[in-house]
């Protein structure tokens, strides 16, 4: 199949199906699918194991001494058939789904070093086009010429729904009202933090999932 010569952007709420969209467009069109999520929780998971975030409270110098040295890739796993995330050459493709990770990973995705660092690697493997990408800031920051943008929606109750269904397999004692509260919050501090905030680019066609 011929290479395609587009970008895809692919924006909005958590839990709202944009992963699935995005990877069911990659398969088809066999193009490269990037996980932006996935960037900012291998950070956050980071963070949690080398004490840099401690209830939800940074320690930035630790912090940016550490930030050089995190190397987030992904590799294909013909198993799963799917790429998955590697932080400093381990297989983080779950870790990263956990809640723990989930509640904290608005707190380093809205430091601004955070986001300069991701969105440099996010730019430089869209530069050879043919790339899906999804996340809250791809049609408005990272890719703002992008060929095809997307701003993905659901309602709060199903998107709860999904994920807890999602989650459930992965940590039974996690609750309806624990993916709730997160997903609340998440939303929040996506829409109201001041780098980059989540919104829909005015070119982006808008879809209710
Ligand atoms: O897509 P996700 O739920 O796995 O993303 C995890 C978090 O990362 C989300 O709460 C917001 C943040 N994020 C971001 O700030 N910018 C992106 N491009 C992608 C995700």
């Amino acid at each position: 199949m011929r290479k395609l010569d587009i970008n895809i952007a692919i924006d909005g709420y958590s839990s709202c199906g944009k992963s699935t969209i995005a990877k069911a467009i990659s398969n088809r069109f066999r193009m490269v699918y990037i996980d932006t999520g996935a960037m900012y929780r291998a950070i956050t998971l980071y963070c949690i194991d080398n004490n840099i975030i401690n209830n939800l409270l940074v320690d930035y110098d630790l912090l940016f001494s550490h930030l050089p040295d995190i190397d987030i890739r992904f590799l294909y796993s013909s198993n799963e058939d799917q790429s998955e995330t590697f932080l400093n050459g381990k297989n983080v493709e779950s870790s990263i789904r956990s809640l723990k990770v989930s509640n904290n990973v608005s707190v380093i995705a809205e430091i601004p070093a955070v986001r300069e660092k991701l969105v440099a690697i996010q730019r430089n493997i869209g530069l050879s086009k043919n790339v899906v990408m999804d996340g809250r800031d791809i049609g408005t920051n990272v890719f703002p010429d992008a060929e095809l943008k997307f701003f993905i929606t659901a309602d709060l109750d199903v998107r709860v729904q999904r994920r807890f269904e999602e989650m459930k397999h992965m940590d039974g004692k996690v609750t309806y009202e624990e993916v709730l509260e997160n997903l609340n919050k998440r939303d929040k501090n996506d829409m109201q933090r001041r780098k980059s905030p989540l919104l829909k680019a005015s070119d982006a066609i808008l879809i209710d999932t």
